[in-house]
């Protein structure tokens, strides 16, 4: 059998409709609009926007925000063709398997693993942080933080991790939810949204009077701009290519890509939304646009509110906080209001990321790519309950022992990848297929499918160093269980299979 035989679209698009029996339509355009924002809104947005600026970008981050949104465009717009076209669970990984054969998908569905499943565990442990701090440091150090992690405290006492405990906690509860049903984290996840982007829009409309147009002038970090002085006190210079002027503005981008990771998940939830054809292009491009909007916004009021080189010193946790507290007098309310709309928006990136992880595992499952037990649906709930578990373990031992940043690049690359191969796919597909009936049709095929490979792999190759190795190695372990497991039990391997049959979508409790 061939490694890149295909799944044919006429059987996916009767799946598509077979699946009253499986997973429950319930989602509205709206809805998934609220979920994109959920994915989307979090760290990147909170954390990274002043590490951008600080260190490399300076005010012009506004500008890096405008780039690394163009690129993930590129990326959503071929999203939005496949969605409308594929209404599938299972976002590129589907797409894949009918345009690029099964070892594409494959490759494609394991690498999402690194953009959801360790997307996941990176946020929980974020979150674990801003909660300490929130809460003042009443975590004891070992209860938060990760075997593999020890802190000299101010008495001279060496303290040593031993779980992250709070990461679990969140990751409990989200995998709970997500259990009791798909309509009701999308609730949960349209309040946090709500909230979230109240605080951002407050952010905005109260720190805009406080804009000193000095801290916009210069824009673009010149190459003669006086060193600055990081926390460990050593110097920071701006003369190198990618931390003044244009080039910081390139590498501020690779930064901030982090911070619109997540629209895609919109796709997973394909087959449960109502309308999918219509919806899915506008909850893919709907939530890219209102959050580049808020970004772009965001990023002026905090890079005017504070000098940029503030945030070589501030550039962490507490950049938003800080610039409140230090430059927005009487308003230090907002700095707390800031920390719980974080801590809320890193719990909708975390759900959103479980439930794609766990919509991408249930259709390799019914695909015979993966075991049977990721695609069993609770009885009553029609969730796919036993992968969430399953999951929940994965995820819950690398937030429990592992430290955050060893994660946070690895899912930019398991995404990027998703992105380059989903742009492959609309280039492919066009040509194979060109008749086809496409709801939405992205624009200005090819360039935009290829422009949108050349930024995504120039994020990549960015990317270069140990970070890169580990995928590499990641992609090889997958393809050790490819030729190990999955090849053997693919569907597709046994024609009388490849038809969609009930029990492929019946909600057993074994
Ligand atoms: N975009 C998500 C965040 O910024 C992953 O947290």
């Amino acid at each position: 059998m061939s490694l890149f035989r295909k799944k044919s679209l006429s059987v996916l698009l009767s799946q598509a409709s077979d699946s009253e029996k499986g997973l429950k339509r319930t989602l509205g355009a709206g809805n998934l609009v609220a979920l994109g924002i959920g994915a989307i809104i979090g760290a990147g947005l909170f954390v990274r926007t002043a590490a951008a600026a600080g260190e490399h970008a300076g005010p012009a981050v506004t500008l890096s925000f405008i780039v690394a949104a163009i690129g993930c465009a590129f990326a959503g717009l071929c999203y939005a063709e496949f969605a409308s076209i594929i209404p599938i669970a299972g976002s590129a990984y589907t797409y894949a398997y009918t345009t690029m054969g099964e070892i594409v998908a494959w490759i494609i569905g394991w690498a999402l693993i690194l953009e959801y499943a360790l997307g996941a565990a990176t946020v929980s442990i974020a979150w674990s942080e801003f909660l300490n701090n929130l809460l003042g440091g009443a975590i004891p150090y070992e209860w938060c933080h990760s075997p593999l992690e020890s802190w000299l405290d101010a008495n001279g006492v060496m303290h040593h991790g031993i779980l992250n405990a709070p990461a679990l906690s969140i990751l409990v509860l989200l995998t709970l939810l997500l259990i009791k049903g798909t309509q009701e984290s999308a609730m949960v996840n349209a309040i946090i949204v709500f909230i979230k982007v109240a605080i951002v829009l407050v952010f905005i409309a109260i720190g805009w009077k406080f804009i000193d147009s000095g801290n916009h002038t210069p824009y673009l970090i010149p190459a003669d701009w006086p060193d600055a002085v990081k926390p460990d006190g050593t110097k920071l210079s701006y003369s190198g290519f990618f931390n003044h002027g244009w080039g910081g503005v390139l590498k501020g981008a690779a930064i901030v890509f982090f911070a619109f990771i997540g629209f895609d998940a919109v796709s997973t939830a394909a087959q449960e939304a109502k309308n999918p054809k219509k919806d899915m292009p506008i909850g893919i491009l709907g939530s890219l646009v209102i959050c580049t909007v808020l970004y772009v916004l965001f990023s002026w009021v905090l890079t005017g509110v504070a000098p940029f080189t503030d945030f070589v010193k501030e550039g962490k946790e507490a950049s938003v906080a800080y610039a409140i507290s230090e430059y927005m007098k009487g308003y230090e309310w907002l700095s707390t209001a800031v920390s719980i709309a974080i801590l809320a928006g890193f719990s909708s990136v975390i759900l959103v990321m479980l439930m794609g992880q766990s919509r991408v595992f249930y259709t390799m499952s019914t695909d015979g790519l993966l075991p049977k037990v990721f695609s069993k649906l609770h009885p009553k709930f029609r969730t796919p309950y036993k992968s969430n578990m399953i999951l929940f373990v994965f995820v819950g031992l690398f937030a429990a022992f592992v430290p955050g940043s060893v994660a946070g690049d690895l899912t930019s690359i398991g995404t990027l990848l998703a992105f380059v191969l989903v742009c492959v796919g609309v280039l492919i597909l066009r040509k194979t297929d060109p008749n086809l009936v496409r709801p939405f049709k992205t624009p200005l095929v090819p360039l935009i499918p290829i422009l949108g490979i050349v930024v995504c792999m120039a994020m990549i190759l960015s990317l270069w160093g140990t970070t890169l190795l580990s995928a590499l190695g990641w992609m090889a372990a997958g393809l050790l269980v490819y030729f190990l497991y999955s090849r053997h039990n693919s569907k597709l391997r046994n024609p009388s299979e490849i038809l969609p049959r009930a029990s492929d979508f019946e909600a057993t409790d074994e």
